[in-house]
């Protein structure tokens, strides 16, 4: 189900149904798992991060799947929630590591009296970084989003963390207990974390993506298994949507053409993202699917080139 008109702009109150949306804007969200269909070379790209322990760094266009590939590979390989980093130009390094309250605890230390309890557990959480090297059993997944929107120190910074596979929570190192309970990112989940040393025994899967805003210094590329996501293909995109809305495309049918001009539109060069052909597909699809005229408009719409605002 699909296109129907629910606001027509008379401005008179009415009770409107909303249909169900599109099975990837469903709340809350799930992880991809079967919808997501790996481009070839991805499968051997993965492997070989998972074999030699090192982080794989996917490049390609927006929408082309960088962020999605790390919930596919945790899912399948059982190794829980992935854990997610989104980089801005304000990320630091110790924010991934852990966050430590230090306001608070003086504010409860005020109002704590003269009791004299002064719990430090609290005022101090692991970042997804910090969560993804606590030792376990099993590689925990982490996904480092949009790397190249660091500032430039970072990837230098995160490649010696990375390196090490430990880091150090200096509040801890000098605090009056050996042992603290500290919370995990992502839940309520607590690590006990000694004299304030974590140091991982497997080491995660991670996933680092960037489109391609800022080249990164050789030591760092070395270190990393590099895949790009191609330009997706007319056979990889009709799997797409079968995966994603559960389609049978036929030849020469509307979807079909659809397909066709998304390809031809980006090796012409333009700049168009899967998510936009899916949308354009879901609403095109199902029982009332708009009428020759509104379908052109709608496609104009929805599949508006992305380097032009
Ligand atoms: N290979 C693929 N198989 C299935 N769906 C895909 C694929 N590539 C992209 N998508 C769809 O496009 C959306 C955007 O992907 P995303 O991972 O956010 O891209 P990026 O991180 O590269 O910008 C995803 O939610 C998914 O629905
Ligand atoms: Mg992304």
């Amino acid at each position: 189900m699909t296109w129907s008109p629910y606001y027509t702009g008379d401005g008179i109150p009415r009770d409107v149904e909303i249909a169900d949306p599109p099975p990837w804007r469903t709340f809350p969200r799930r992880a991809m798992g079967k919808e997501f269909q790996p481009p070839p070379g991805l499968v051997e790209a993965v492997n070989a991060a998972l074999h030699l322990r090192r982080p794989l760094l996917l490049t390609g266009p927006a929408g082309s799947g960088k962020s999605t590939v790390v919930e596919q590979v945790a899912n399948e390989l059982k190794l829980g929630d992935a854990l997610r980093w989104h980089i801005t130009s304000r990320s630091t390094l110790t924010d991934a590591l852990y966050r430590y309250d230090a306001l608070g605890r003086i504010h409860a230390q005020r109002l704590g009296g003269s009791d004299g309890v002064d719990d430090i557990a609290p005022f101090l959480q692991l970042g997804p970084l910090g969560t993804a090297l606590l030792p376990s059993g099993r590689p925990r997944a982490l996904l480092i989003d949009e790397v190249d929107k660091s500032d430039l120190d970072l990837p230098s910074d995160l490649l010696d963390v990375l390196e090490r596979g430990e880091y150090e929570i200096p509040e801890l190192a000098r605090y009056k207990d050996d042992v603290v309970d500290v919370r995990q990112w992502g839940g309520d989940e607590r690590h006990a974390v000694e004299r304030g040393r974590v140091r991982c025994t497997q080491f995660p899967f991670i996933v680092m993506t960037s489109n391609g805003e800022r080249d990164f210094p050789a030591a760092f590329l070395r270190r990393c298994i590099r895949y790009t996501m191609p330009q997706p293909t007319i056979p990889l995109l009709r799997r797409m949507v079968m995966a994603h809305l559960r389609l049978d495309i036929e030849d020469g049918s509307p979807l079909s053409d659809l397909i066709t001009d998304f390809v031809a539109r980006v090796e012409g060069g333009e700049t168009l993202a899967v998510d936009q052909l899916l949308n354009a597909v879901h609403v095109m699809s199902g029982g009332s699917a708009p009428d020759e005229g509104h379908r052109r408009q709608l496609v104009e719409l929805l599949l508006r080139e992305l380097s032009r605002a």
